[in-house]
């Protein structure tokens, strides 16, 4: 498995993968920040399915982190998300993208990506900045990887609206594809930030998969006003005062504009603090 740390190596590597497969090669990017877990590796998994290529990005990226967030303790677990990746890749063309920071950003760097109104919605309002940062770097990754496919999971609900209006806009090629939550049995969605809650935390945590739940079968009961369905989910949450709720929000998922009454294809987005980690979890109608 090849670890491409410069801009120009992994512009080699998609020349020289195309060469190989030919016409009909599918290169595909899985863009994540390590810290890698069975939710990454399904969608390095849908990539292996449905490409003849693929580069797995390991970067965690500073523009998208606030100043009081956790930009330095962020898991970095390089050596073991290599050897995650090398047990998938036995046959199979994996290559591992891990640039420096001064590789992505250049010294004296002064363009970013602004994805109007959706930046500060959901996610955003609460980070503000954060979707700036999240769209600066997949356009850049986009760009260099040249990419047939990207892939990405729909934990990070608002953050998929954010990049299929970029990719459209900034009129890249790459075809978004998007998977579903992967969970512990529990419920619990899975991210890299799991890892800072304590035994206790995991448990306080499960609130936001059981507010999801309660709306899910509410919905299935006929209930589409999201005035109700948002009661629903102060009730469950409520039973866990220690988790302190940052937003559940009923939207569109395109646009991330509220709507009052949910129909097909709608998100229920929800971010909450447990101690000082925030979680996200969510659910598309
Ligand atoms: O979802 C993530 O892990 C990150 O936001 C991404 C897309 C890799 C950009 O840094």
């Amino acid at each position: 498995m090849q670890i491409l740390r410069t801009v120009q190596e992994l512009r080699s590597w998609t020349k020289s993968t195309r060469a190989i497969f030919g016409d009909s090669a599918k290169l595909g990017l899985v863009p994540t920040m390590g810290a890698l877990h069975a939710g990454h590796l399904s969608l390095v998994r849908a990539a292996m399915d449905e490409c003849s290529a693929v580069v797995v990005s390991i970067f965690v990226n500073p523009t998208q982190f606030g100043p009081s967030e956790d930009f330095d303790r962020y898991p970095r677990t390089f050596a073991a998300d290599c050897a995650l990746l090398e047990a998938e890749s036995a046959q199979f063309e994996i290559a591992v993208f891990a640039p420096s920071v001064d590789e992505l950003y250049p010294k004296g760097a002064k363009t970013f990506v602004e994805v109007d109104e959706l930046s500060s919605r959901l996610d955003g309002h609460s980070r503000p900045g954060h979707f700036r940062g999240v769209a600066t770097i997949v356009a850049k990754l986009l760009i260099v990887a040249a990419a047939d496919r990207a892939y990405f999971g729909q934990k990070d609900a608002a953050q998929v609206a954010v990049i299929r209006r970029l990719t459209a806009d900034l009129l890249i090629p790459t075809k978004i594809i998007i998977c579903p939550i992967v969970r512990e049995a529990n419920g619990l969605a899975l991210s890299s930030r799991n890892a800072y809650l304590t035994p206790e935390q995991r448990e306080q945590a499960l609130v936001l998969s059981r507010a999801l739940r309660t709306i899910k079968s509410k919905f299935a009961a006929g209930e589409h006003s999201t005035t109700a369905l948002k009661k629903a989910a102060l009730e469950v949450f409520a039973e866990e005062p220690v988790v302190r709720l940052d937003f559940v929000e009923f939207v569109e998922w395109e646009t991330l504009k509220p709507v009052e009454s949910i129909t097909e294809g709608n998100l229920c987005a929800l971010a909450a603090y447990v101690g000082s980690t925030r979680l996200i979890d969510n659910l598309i109608f």
